[in-house]
């Protein structure tokens, strides 16, 4: 962390900056042909499918504070016994403030997101791969634009969650390109696409809905690159090299697991304090609720999602890292010891993806989910 500057010509916000050196490598290419085809056609329907924050958000939908952005019926943590005994109010106040940090997340997420694209830009060692990347980057922009707009609206914004931040930068100063992409474009947007699924079925306020539907139509093409792109690489990689993006695959996949409680969220989480200072705020004690999680986890609490919602790690993530060679035969002993299954089934992926080459085409994901 750099000390302030007394250099009054400069106009850094040192006290909300944090700075990171990186190794990555910039690539230059002088080869102009397109040589995958398939990423040429995400970098077209990234340009056609450009849409504008301002100008095609409805701004003027109004946002109820009587009502919670997330539909009761939808809501997971009502399944515990310690919310239940919550009055009306006090479970109101938690689901709104559970809004508040989730969504908060994705603010702060996507502004890692956007720095991990403009490091592919520099990175990447094709030329199709750099244009893909420009537009992923201007894509990110936006999306930290709609989530920083709504967030002003609801008037509180909570920190980014320490083992997101541990994860993004971890991702943000990988030596290779292709753990940047599975850093960000499988694991964290991933984690994203699953996220973004449920908000778009669970939330009750309209504006929200739209501003999810938009970030979706892109993400899904975000995911769909790891696979035209990182697989062909890793292919043609030195088996030591594989090996190498294999252990960094697997880091970052334990990372995010111990920090949710483990692949089916039924073991102990990593402390947020963010998400203390919500318990607290709506008169939960901490102990108490991490109990309650313990105990429901055991009962299938995370593994049973509501009707319709996704998992992200059973229907995303693990599969689009088998799919690209990302597992190895060798790394699959360390997820086996780490006690996390390799799930490997592409059917929902692959239907999320398709939206990325036609319209929002979610129908599909959508049944298959129910
Ligand atoms: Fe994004
Ligand atoms: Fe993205």
């Amino acid at each position: 962390m750099p000390t302030p500057t007394t250099d009054t010509t400069r106009t850094t916000k040192w006290e909300t900056a944090d700075v990171l050196t990186t190794p990555m490598e910039v690539c230059w290419s002088f080869d102009y042909e397109i040589g995958i085809e398939k990423l040429r056609g995400l970098y077209s329907k990234a340009k056609q499918n450009q849409w504008d924050a301002e100008r095609d958000i409805d701004w003027s939908l109004p946002i109820d504070p009587s009502k919670p952005l997330i539909d009761e019926g939808q809501f997971i943590f009502n399944r515990l016994p310690i919310v239940q005994r919550l009055s009306e109010s006090q479970r109101e106040e938690f689901r709104a403030h559970i809004a508040a940090h989730l969504l908060s997340q994705f603010l702060h997420g996507e502004q890692g997101a956007l720095m991990t694209s403009a490091a592919l830009t520099h990175a990447v060692p094709d030329y199709e791969g750099k244009l893909y990347a420009a537009t992923q980057t201007m894509d990110e922009a936006r999306h930290v634009e709609v989530y920083q707009r709504y967030i002003d609206k609801l008037a509180i914004v909570y920190p980014l969650s320490p083992w997101l931040k541990e994860l993004i930068d971890k991702t943000l100063t990988a030596d290779h390109w292709v753990k940047i992409a599975i850093g960000m474009n499988m694991v964290v947007e991933g984690l994203a696409l699953g996220a973004f699924h449920n908000m778009r079925r669970k939330t009750t306020c309209d504006l929200l809905r739209q501003v999810t539907v938009s970030v979706l139509r892109d993400e899904s093409r975000h995911v769909a690159f790891g696979n035209v792109y990182v697989g062909e690489s890793i292919a043609h990689m030195h088996p030591d090299e594989r090996e190498d993006v294999a252990d960094f695959a697997f880091q970052a996949v334990k990372l995010m697991s111990d920090a949710q409680g483990g692949p089916r969220g039924d073991g102990r989480r990593k402390p947020d304090p963010a998400f203390l200072g919500v318990l607290e705020r709506v008169g939960i004690e901490p102990r108490d609720f991490l109990k309650d999680v313990l105990e429901a986890g055991a009962a299938g609490f995370r593994a049973q999602l509501p009707p319709g919602q996704i998992h992200s790690f059973k229907d995303l993530m693990m599969p689009a890292l088998v799919r690209v060679g990302a597992i190895t035969e060798r790394s699959r002993e360390l997820f086996a010891e780490a006690q996390i299954p390799v799930w490997e089934d592409v059917s929902m992926l692959e239907s999320l993806e398709d939206a990325s080459t036609g319209d929002l085409g979610l129908a599909d994901a959508e049944s298959l989910a129910r």
